[in-house]
């Protein structure tokens, strides 16, 4: 399995759009006084802080080191730990998950420890990759494996379901779905190149220095025509999986 690593300053410098974009999630959770939420994979807190503004009480979760170090600097309780592993339990009235949930392919798994972690009728609130998500990008790089056998199989390192199955998979353990919906989002970014150097990485984490660049340069080359423009520069196709469950008992 391939894992990709973080770096914290490129994240910040390149990738703020990923919590700049992301308040109607936040709106979605409706974030009420006194309450215990949990940022599931808080990348940097930004969202942690927001989401404290409420008077709320917080504790983030990531799996990046890097990343839990900056959110502690934010003044906010956080911890080095994965969707798969939350060791919570009847603790939270809200989890609060953005961005993060396509990263982890066993979704099962992750929804178990989420409905462990609530406290009865407490609320799941999340905002990921869904069905069709960066599909131009995907294609791309699944492309440039096929004509470049020496790099290996192609390890697509994302998920991204359909509503109705994550509904159906919500459904079967344990949450009354109130809301889901795929939502797409063309999203503007700065160049692929730093797109890829960001998300991409773990992809081509065995492939030599050499290898790597030429491979970026030959999704950059694919992509260009088809997501950058003169007028909007690069716009990635994201696609949103949107939703809130309660934990029935
Ligand atoms: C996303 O937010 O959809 C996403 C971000 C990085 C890699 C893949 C998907």
């Amino acid at each position: 399995m391939s894992t990709n690593k973080w770096n914290a300053d490129n994240y910040n410098k390149h990738a703020d759009f990923v919590s700049n974009l992301a308040f109607p999630v936040v709106d979605l959770l409706n974030p009420k006084e006194n309450e215990k939420i949990l940022d599931l994979g808080c990348g940097d807190g930004t969202l942690a802080l927001e989401i404290k503004k409420f008077n709320t009480k917080v504790i983030a979760v990531d799996l990046s080191e890097n990343m839990v170090e900056k959110t502690k600097k934010k003044g906010i309780e956080a911890y080095v730990m994965s969707a798969t592993e939350l060791s919570y339990k009847n603790e939270f009235d809200a989890v609060f998950s953005n961005a993060v949930l396509h990263w982890v392919k066993e979704p099962e798994t992750a929804i178990t420890k989420i409905f462990n972690a609530l406290k009865a009728n407490g609320r799941f609130i999340a905002e990921f990759g869904g069905y069709g998500n960066i599909k131009y990008l995907t294609d791309a790089m699944q492309e440039v494996f096929d004509k470049s056998k020496e790099y290996g199989e192609f390890n697509n390192p994302w998920y991204f379901p359909k509503d109705t199955d994550y509904k159906e998979m919500l459904e079967a353990n344990g949450f009354k779905v109130e809301y889901i919906e795929l939502i797409p989002r063309p999203t503007k970014i700065d160049d692929i190149s730093n797109w890829l150097d960001i998300f991409a990485n773990g992809i081509v984490s065995h492939l030599t220095k050499e290898q790597q660049s030429s491979f970026k340069q030959e999704v950059r080359a694919i992509l260009n025509p088809k997501i950058y423009s003169e007028e909007n520069g690069w716009v990635a196709d994201y696609v949103r999986l949107r939703l809130k469950a309660v934990k029935v008992l």
